[in-house]
Protein backbone atom coordinates (compact mmCIF):
# COMPACT_ATOMS: atom_id res chain seq x y z
CA UNK A 1 0.00 0.00 0.00
CA UNK A 2 3.00 2.71 1.16
CA UNK A 3 4.76 1.76 -2.50
CA UNK A 4 1.55 2.41 -4.43
CA UNK A 5 1.27 5.51 -2.43
CA UNK A 6 4.59 6.34 -3.40
CA UNK A 7 4.47 6.16 -6.93
CA UNK A 8 1.33 8.08 -6.76
CA UNK A 9 2.90 11.20 -5.48
CA UNK A 10 5.89 10.59 -7.69
CA UNK A 11 3.81 10.39 -10.70
CA UNK A 12 1.95 13.72 -9.86
CA UNK A 13 5.22 14.65 -8.69
CA UNK A 14 6.47 14.13 -12.08
CA UNK A 15 3.33 15.41 -13.84
CA UNK A 16 3.95 18.94 -11.68
CA UNK A 17 7.57 19.10 -13.05
CA UNK A 18 5.83 18.83 -16.85
CA UNK A 19 3.83 20.81 -16.40
CA UNK A 20 5.94 23.83 -14.91
CA UNK A 21 8.52 22.87 -17.93
CA UNK A 22 5.71 23.32 -20.43
CA UNK A 23 4.70 26.15 -19.10
CA UNK A 24 8.09 27.85 -18.93
CA UNK A 25 9.40 26.71 -22.67
CA UNK A 26 6.75 28.38 -24.16
CA UNK A 27 4.86 30.90 -22.08
CA UNK A 28 1.28 31.15 -23.44
CA UNK A 29 0.22 34.88 -24.07
CA UNK A 30 -2.09 36.18 -21.99
CA UNK A 31 -4.98 36.45 -24.19
CA UNK A 32 -5.03 32.34 -24.71
CA UNK A 33 -7.27 30.83 -22.80
CA UNK A 34 -8.43 27.45 -23.05
CA UNK A 35 -10.81 28.57 -25.64
CA UNK A 36 -8.49 29.89 -27.80
CA UNK A 37 -6.17 26.54 -27.84
CA UNK A 38 -9.41 24.12 -27.94
CA UNK A 39 -10.81 26.27 -31.00
CA UNK A 40 -7.10 25.03 -32.47
CA UNK A 41 -7.79 21.70 -31.33
CA UNK A 42 -10.95 21.50 -32.95
CA UNK A 43 -12.43 19.98 -29.52
CA UNK A 44 -15.21 21.88 -27.93
CA UNK A 45 -14.80 22.79 -24.18
CA UNK A 46 -17.75 24.08 -22.66
CA UNK A 47 -19.56 24.62 -19.13
CA UNK A 48 -22.80 24.91 -17.61
CA UNK A 49 -24.36 28.32 -16.83
CA UNK A 50 -25.83 28.91 -13.25
CA UNK A 51 -29.04 31.56 -14.93
CA UNK A 52 -28.96 33.23 -11.79
CA UNK A 53 -25.43 34.13 -11.50
CA UNK A 54 -25.07 34.86 -15.29
CA UNK A 55 -27.65 37.88 -14.43
CA UNK A 56 -26.43 38.89 -11.20
CA UNK A 57 -22.55 38.26 -11.71
CA UNK A 58 -20.85 40.41 -14.10
CA UNK A 59 -17.41 38.78 -13.38
CA UNK A 60 -18.63 35.38 -13.74
CA UNK A 61 -20.69 35.96 -17.03
CA UNK A 62 -17.61 37.56 -18.72
CA UNK A 63 -15.17 34.68 -17.58
CA UNK A 64 -17.43 32.01 -18.93
CA UNK A 65 -17.62 34.10 -22.17
CA UNK A 66 -13.90 34.31 -22.05
CA UNK A 67 -13.01 30.88 -21.59
CA UNK A 68 -15.40 28.47 -23.16
CA UNK A 69 -16.76 28.12 -26.59
CA UNK A 70 -19.96 25.75 -25.40
CA UNK A 71 -22.74 26.63 -22.63
CA UNK A 72 -25.44 23.85 -21.33
CA UNK A 73 -28.25 25.56 -19.09
CA UNK A 74 -27.92 24.02 -15.69
CA UNK A 75 -32.18 24.47 -15.02
CA UNK A 76 -33.65 26.69 -17.20
CA UNK A 77 -34.36 24.14 -20.26
CA UNK A 78 -35.62 21.50 -17.69
CA UNK A 79 -39.21 20.46 -17.79
CA UNK A 80 -40.52 22.51 -14.60
CA UNK A 81 -38.95 25.28 -16.09
CA UNK A 82 -39.74 25.60 -19.60
CA UNK A 83 -43.38 23.85 -19.23
CA UNK A 84 -44.57 25.62 -15.84
CA UNK A 85 -48.51 25.07 -16.38
CA UNK A 86 -50.30 22.15 -18.06
CA UNK A 87 -50.88 25.10 -20.97
CA UNK A 88 -48.27 27.73 -20.38
CA UNK A 89 -44.83 27.29 -21.72
CA UNK A 90 -41.42 29.75 -20.63
CA UNK A 91 -38.38 30.07 -22.70
CA UNK A 92 -37.31 33.56 -21.05
CA UNK A 93 -34.70 31.71 -18.69
CA UNK A 94 -33.59 29.31 -21.73
CA UNK A 95 -33.38 32.59 -24.18
CA UNK A 96 -31.92 34.38 -21.78
CA UNK A 97 -28.81 31.70 -21.72
CA UNK A 98 -28.88 31.33 -25.92
CA UNK A 99 -29.02 34.81 -26.30
CA UNK A 100 -26.15 35.39 -23.85
CA UNK A 101 -24.40 32.41 -25.89
CA UNK A 102 -24.97 34.25 -29.22
CA UNK A 103 -23.67 37.17 -28.08
CA UNK A 104 -20.16 35.50 -27.47
CA UNK A 105 -20.27 33.18 -30.22
CA UNK A 106 -20.68 29.79 -27.92
CA UNK A 107 -22.78 26.75 -28.75
CA UNK A 108 -25.56 26.08 -26.67
CA UNK A 109 -26.01 22.50 -25.19
CA UNK A 110 -29.85 21.86 -24.86
CA UNK A 111 -30.50 20.27 -21.26
CA UNK A 112 -32.40 18.19 -21.01
CA UNK A 113 -35.37 17.28 -22.60
CA UNK A 114 -36.77 13.83 -20.73
CA UNK A 115 -35.40 13.17 -17.55
CA UNK A 116 -36.86 11.39 -14.43
CA UNK A 117 -36.28 15.08 -12.70
CA UNK A 118 -37.55 18.47 -12.05
CA UNK A 119 -40.80 17.45 -13.00
CA UNK A 120 -43.63 19.61 -12.25
CA UNK A 121 -46.42 18.98 -10.48
CA UNK A 122 -48.99 19.32 -12.27
CA UNK A 123 -47.87 16.79 -14.44
CA UNK A 124 -46.30 14.27 -11.88
CA UNK A 125 -49.20 14.56 -10.34
CA UNK A 126 -51.81 14.24 -13.48
CA UNK A 127 -53.82 10.96 -14.04
CA UNK A 128 -52.72 10.01 -17.51
CA UNK A 129 -53.47 7.21 -19.82
CA UNK A 130 -50.33 5.77 -21.93
CA UNK A 131 -51.88 7.67 -24.76
CA UNK A 132 -52.08 10.84 -23.02
CA UNK A 133 -49.11 10.92 -21.77
CA UNK A 134 -47.58 10.02 -24.84
CA UNK A 135 -49.01 12.55 -26.13
CA UNK A 136 -47.87 15.07 -24.07
CA UNK A 137 -44.08 14.20 -24.02
CA UNK A 138 -44.43 13.82 -28.14
CA UNK A 139 -45.99 17.16 -27.92
CA UNK A 140 -43.68 18.93 -25.74
CA UNK A 141 -40.34 17.68 -27.41
CA UNK A 142 -41.92 19.27 -31.19
CA UNK A 143 -42.56 22.32 -29.25
CA UNK A 144 -38.95 22.96 -26.87
CA UNK A 145 -37.05 21.89 -30.10
CA UNK A 146 -39.05 23.30 -32.71
CA UNK A 147 -38.32 26.44 -30.46
CA UNK A 148 -34.84 26.26 -30.15
CA UNK A 149 -34.05 24.36 -34.16
CA UNK A 150 -30.94 26.30 -35.73
CA UNK A 151 -29.71 27.55 -32.19
CA UNK A 152 -29.44 25.02 -29.85
CA UNK A 153 -27.86 22.19 -32.18
CA UNK A 154 -27.64 19.58 -30.01
CA UNK A 155 -29.29 17.92 -27.29
CA UNK A 156 -29.53 16.00 -24.03
CA UNK A 157 -32.69 14.11 -25.85
CA UNK A 158 -32.76 11.52 -22.53
CA UNK A 159 -31.36 11.52 -19.72
CA UNK A 160 -30.30 8.48 -16.86
CA UNK A 161 -32.72 5.73 -17.60
CA UNK A 162 -30.55 3.10 -16.65
CA UNK A 163 -30.41 3.06 -12.33
CA UNK A 164 -27.35 1.99 -10.25
CA UNK A 165 -27.09 -1.12 -10.41
CA UNK A 166 -27.38 -1.50 -14.01
CA UNK A 167 -30.86 -2.10 -14.17
CA UNK A 168 -33.54 -0.29 -15.82
CA UNK A 169 -34.77 2.88 -13.80
CA UNK A 170 -38.30 3.10 -12.72
CA UNK A 171 -39.61 6.67 -13.37
CA UNK A 172 -42.34 8.58 -13.92
CA UNK A 173 -42.04 8.51 -17.67
CA UNK A 174 -41.48 4.45 -18.22
CA UNK A 175 -43.94 3.57 -15.78
CA UNK A 176 -46.11 6.22 -17.56
CA UNK A 177 -45.45 5.46 -21.16
CA UNK A 178 -43.39 2.19 -21.02
CA UNK A 179 -39.86 1.18 -22.02
CA UNK A 180 -40.04 2.99 -25.41
CA UNK A 181 -40.51 5.93 -24.46
CA UNK A 182 -36.55 6.12 -25.06
CA UNK A 183 -36.43 5.37 -28.50
CA UNK A 184 -39.84 7.89 -29.36
CA UNK A 185 -38.26 10.24 -27.30
CA UNK A 186 -35.16 10.41 -30.09
CA UNK A 187 -37.29 9.47 -32.79
CA UNK A 188 -39.94 12.72 -32.35
CA UNK A 189 -36.76 15.58 -30.84
CA UNK A 190 -35.23 14.08 -35.04
CA UNK A 191 -38.51 14.86 -36.45
CA UNK A 192 -38.79 18.21 -34.66
CA UNK A 193 -34.56 19.00 -35.59
CA UNK A 194 -33.32 16.61 -38.55
CA UNK A 195 -30.15 18.66 -38.09
CA UNK A 196 -29.76 18.29 -34.09
CA UNK A 197 -27.15 16.04 -32.85
CA UNK A 198 -29.02 13.34 -30.07
CA UNK A 199 -27.56 12.24 -27.30
CA UNK A 200 -27.95 9.93 -24.42
CA UNK A 201 -27.14 11.71 -21.04
CA UNK A 202 -26.12 9.43 -17.65
CA UNK A 203 -23.67 9.37 -15.01
CA UNK A 204 -21.38 6.29 -13.68
CA UNK A 205 -20.94 5.07 -16.58
CA UNK A 206 -17.90 6.31 -18.18
CA UNK A 207 -15.36 3.63 -17.59
CA UNK A 208 -16.17 -0.03 -17.23
CA UNK A 209 -18.39 -1.99 -15.14
CA UNK A 210 -21.92 -3.27 -14.62
CA UNK A 211 -23.59 0.34 -15.38
CA UNK A 212 -21.39 0.83 -18.36
CA UNK A 213 -21.87 -2.44 -19.76
CA UNK A 214 -26.41 -2.11 -19.58
CA UNK A 215 -25.69 1.49 -20.99
CA UNK A 216 -23.71 0.29 -23.49
CA UNK A 217 -26.55 -2.41 -24.38
CA UNK A 218 -28.99 0.03 -24.23
CA UNK A 219 -27.46 1.83 -27.19
CA UNK A 220 -26.73 -1.00 -28.98
CA UNK A 221 -30.51 -1.78 -29.01
CA UNK A 222 -31.26 1.62 -30.16
CA UNK A 223 -29.01 1.69 -32.77
CA UNK A 224 -29.85 -2.05 -34.20
CA UNK A 225 -33.54 -0.40 -33.87
CA UNK A 226 -32.66 2.29 -36.29
CA UNK A 227 -33.38 5.09 -33.64
CA UNK A 228 -31.78 8.45 -34.39
CA UNK A 229 -29.50 8.26 -31.36
CA UNK A 230 -26.07 10.22 -32.41
CA UNK A 231 -24.01 9.99 -29.40
CA UNK A 232 -23.55 9.49 -25.65
CA UNK A 233 -22.94 12.23 -22.96
CA UNK A 234 -20.76 10.62 -20.48
CA UNK A 235 -21.51 12.80 -17.61
CA UNK A 236 -18.34 12.35 -15.78
CA UNK A 237 -19.24 13.59 -11.99
CA UNK A 238 -16.44 12.27 -10.21
CA UNK A 239 -14.20 12.62 -7.08
CA UNK A 240 -10.18 12.78 -6.25
CA UNK A 241 -11.27 9.77 -3.59
CA UNK A 242 -12.51 7.61 -6.58
CA UNK A 243 -11.97 8.66 -10.42
CA UNK A 244 -12.57 6.24 -13.28
CA UNK A 245 -9.36 4.73 -14.74
CA UNK A 246 -8.26 6.90 -17.58
CA UNK A 247 -7.89 3.19 -19.37
CA UNK A 248 -11.44 2.01 -18.89
CA UNK A 249 -12.71 5.29 -19.95
CA UNK A 250 -10.79 5.18 -23.23
CA UNK A 251 -12.27 1.36 -23.89
CA UNK A 252 -15.86 2.39 -23.25
CA UNK A 253 -15.37 5.50 -25.58
CA UNK A 254 -13.70 2.85 -28.14
CA UNK A 255 -16.95 0.44 -28.12
CA UNK A 256 -19.27 3.64 -28.36
CA UNK A 257 -17.01 4.33 -31.60
CA UNK A 258 -17.80 0.90 -32.79
CA UNK A 259 -21.80 1.49 -32.94
CA UNK A 260 -20.64 4.50 -34.55
CA UNK A 261 -21.93 7.02 -32.05
CA UNK A 262 -19.92 9.60 -30.48
CA UNK A 263 -18.89 10.49 -26.73
CA UNK A 264 -19.49 13.53 -25.18
CA UNK A 265 -18.26 14.70 -21.69
CA UNK A 266 -21.26 16.16 -20.84
CA UNK A 267 -21.15 17.50 -16.95
CA UNK A 268 -17.47 17.17 -15.96
CA UNK A 269 -16.65 17.86 -12.02
CA UNK A 270 -14.06 16.71 -9.58
CA UNK A 271 -15.39 17.06 -6.34
CA UNK A 272 -13.19 17.26 -2.99
CA UNK A 273 -13.35 15.90 0.25
CA UNK A 274 -12.85 19.02 2.18
CA UNK A 275 -10.28 20.52 3.78
CA UNK A 276 -8.58 21.26 0.46
CA UNK A 277 -5.18 20.71 0.29
CA UNK A 278 -2.49 21.42 -2.01
CA UNK A 279 -2.04 17.66 -2.53
CA UNK A 280 -5.65 17.40 -3.31
CA UNK A 281 -5.79 20.08 -5.60
CA UNK A 282 -2.56 18.54 -7.43
CA UNK A 283 -4.28 15.19 -7.91
CA UNK A 284 -7.62 17.08 -9.10
CA UNK A 285 -5.83 18.76 -11.47
CA UNK A 286 -4.12 15.02 -12.86
CA UNK A 287 -8.09 13.98 -12.98
CA UNK A 288 -8.94 16.53 -15.13
CA UNK A 289 -6.01 16.46 -17.41
CA UNK A 290 -5.98 12.78 -17.58
CA UNK A 291 -10.13 12.83 -18.78
CA UNK A 292 -9.06 15.62 -21.45
CA UNK A 293 -6.13 13.61 -23.04
CA UNK A 294 -8.77 10.52 -22.75
CA UNK A 295 -10.90 12.33 -24.64
CA UNK A 296 -8.66 13.37 -27.17
CA UNK A 297 -7.32 10.01 -28.29
CA UNK A 298 -10.39 8.97 -28.99
CA UNK A 299 -11.54 8.99 -32.05
CA UNK A 300 -15.01 9.90 -31.11
CA UNK A 301 -14.51 12.58 -28.51
CA UNK A 302 -14.67 16.14 -29.13
CA UNK A 303 -16.70 17.70 -26.64
CA UNK A 304 -15.91 18.46 -22.56
CA UNK A 305 -17.89 20.02 -20.66
CA UNK A 306 -17.54 20.62 -16.97
CA UNK A 307 -20.63 21.57 -14.57
CA UNK A 308 -19.85 24.98 -13.47
CA UNK A 309 -16.80 26.23 -13.66
CA UNK A 310 -16.16 28.20 -10.16
CA UNK A 311 -15.96 26.75 -6.98
CA UNK A 312 -18.28 30.26 -6.48
CA UNK A 313 -21.49 28.24 -7.98
CA UNK A 314 -21.46 24.28 -8.03
CA UNK A 315 -23.86 22.07 -6.99
CA UNK A 316 -21.42 20.07 -5.12
CA UNK A 317 -21.80 21.33 -1.49
CA UNK A 318 -25.50 21.16 -1.20
CA UNK A 319 -25.49 17.79 -2.47
CA UNK A 320 -22.78 16.12 -1.11
CA UNK A 321 -22.43 17.72 2.13
CA UNK A 322 -18.50 18.04 3.34
CA UNK A 323 -17.19 18.05 0.09
CA UNK A 324 -16.45 21.14 -2.59
CA UNK A 325 -13.80 22.37 -4.46
CA UNK A 326 -14.75 20.22 -7.62
CA UNK A 327 -13.91 22.94 -10.49
CA UNK A 328 -11.40 24.39 -12.16
CA UNK A 329 -11.35 28.17 -10.89
CA UNK A 330 -11.89 29.31 -7.20
CA UNK A 331 -14.27 31.41 -5.44
CA UNK A 332 -12.53 34.00 -6.34
CA UNK A 333 -12.44 33.43 -10.19
CA UNK A 334 -9.36 32.85 -9.88
CA UNK A 335 -7.22 29.37 -11.88
CA UNK A 336 -6.96 26.43 -9.85
CA UNK A 337 -4.45 23.64 -11.14
CA UNK A 338 -6.87 22.18 -13.00
CA UNK A 339 -7.59 24.77 -15.12
CA UNK A 340 -3.31 24.72 -15.78
CA UNK A 341 -3.50 21.10 -16.39
CA UNK A 342 -6.26 21.50 -19.04
CA UNK A 343 -4.13 24.72 -20.65
CA UNK A 344 -1.22 22.32 -20.55
CA UNK A 345 -3.06 19.23 -21.83
CA UNK A 346 -3.98 21.11 -24.85
CA UNK A 347 -1.23 22.81 -25.67
CA UNK A 348 0.72 20.22 -25.95
CA UNK A 349 -1.88 18.61 -27.81
CA UNK A 350 -1.47 22.20 -30.25
CA UNK A 351 2.16 21.51 -30.45
CA UNK A 352 2.31 17.84 -31.35
CA UNK A 353 4.33 16.56 -28.55
CA UNK A 354 2.66 13.53 -27.33
O1 LIG B 1 -35.97 27.17 -8.82
C1 LIG B 1 -36.21 26.81 -7.45
C2 LIG B 1 -36.43 28.06 -6.62
O2 LIG B 1 -37.62 28.70 -7.05
C3 LIG B 1 -36.53 27.67 -5.15
O3 LIG B 1 -36.67 28.85 -4.36
C4 LIG B 1 -35.27 26.89 -4.75
C5 LIG B 1 -35.29 26.46 -3.31
O4 LIG B 1 -36.16 25.38 -3.16
O5 LIG B 1 -35.16 25.70 -5.56
C6 LIG B 1 -34.99 26.06 -6.93
O6 LIG B 1 -34.88 24.88 -7.69
C7 LIG B 1 -33.62 24.22 -7.53
C8 LIG B 1 -32.97 24.10 -8.91
O7 LIG B 1 -31.75 23.34 -8.83
C9 LIG B 1 -32.66 25.47 -9.52
O8 LIG B 1 -31.74 26.13 -8.69
C10 LIG B 1 -33.90 22.82 -6.98
O9 LIG B 1 -34.37 22.94 -5.65
C11 LIG B 1 -32.60 22.02 -7.00
O10 LIG B 1 -32.88 20.66 -6.65
C12 LIG B 1 -32.02 22.00 -8.40
O11 LIG B 1 -30.77 21.30 -8.36
C13 LIG B 1 -30.27 20.93 -9.64
C14 LIG B 1 -30.19 19.38 -9.70
O12 LIG B 1 -29.66 19.00 -10.98
C15 LIG B 1 -31.55 18.77 -9.52
O13 LIG B 1 -31.35 17.36 -9.39
C16 LIG B 1 -28.86 21.47 -9.77
O14 LIG B 1 -28.90 22.89 -9.81
C17 LIG B 1 -28.21 20.94 -11.04
O15 LIG B 1 -26.83 21.29 -11.08
C18 LIG B 1 -28.30 19.41 -11.12
O16 LIG B 1 -27.81 19.03 -12.37
C19 LIG B 1 -27.98 17.64 -12.74
C20 LIG B 1 -28.14 17.58 -14.24
O17 LIG B 1 -29.23 18.38 -14.63
C21 LIG B 1 -28.29 16.14 -14.70
N1 LIG B 1 -27.15 15.35 -14.28
C22 LIG B 1 -26.94 15.37 -12.83
C23 LIG B 1 -26.76 16.82 -12.35
C24 LIG B 1 -26.51 16.83 -10.87
O18 LIG B 1 -27.65 16.36 -10.20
Amino acid sequence: MQLNRAIRWFVIAMLALQNALVMAADPLPETTTLRTLAEMRDIQIGASVDEDALRSDADYAALLGKTFDSLTPENSMKFDALHPGPFRYAFAGGDAVVDFAERHNMQVHGHVLVWHEQLPKWLTSGHWSQAQLRELLREYIFRVVGHYRGRVKTWDVVSEVIDDDGGMRQTFWSQGIGSDYVALAFQWAHEADPDAVLLYNDYGGEGGGRKSDAIFRLLQGLVAQGVPVSGVGLQMHTSVADAPEASAVGANMARLNGLGLKVYITEMDVMIPLPVTSAKLEAQAGIYRSMLRTCLAAENCRHFTLWGFTDRYSWIPSFFPGNGAALIFDKQLQPKPSYRALMDVLSVANTGIH
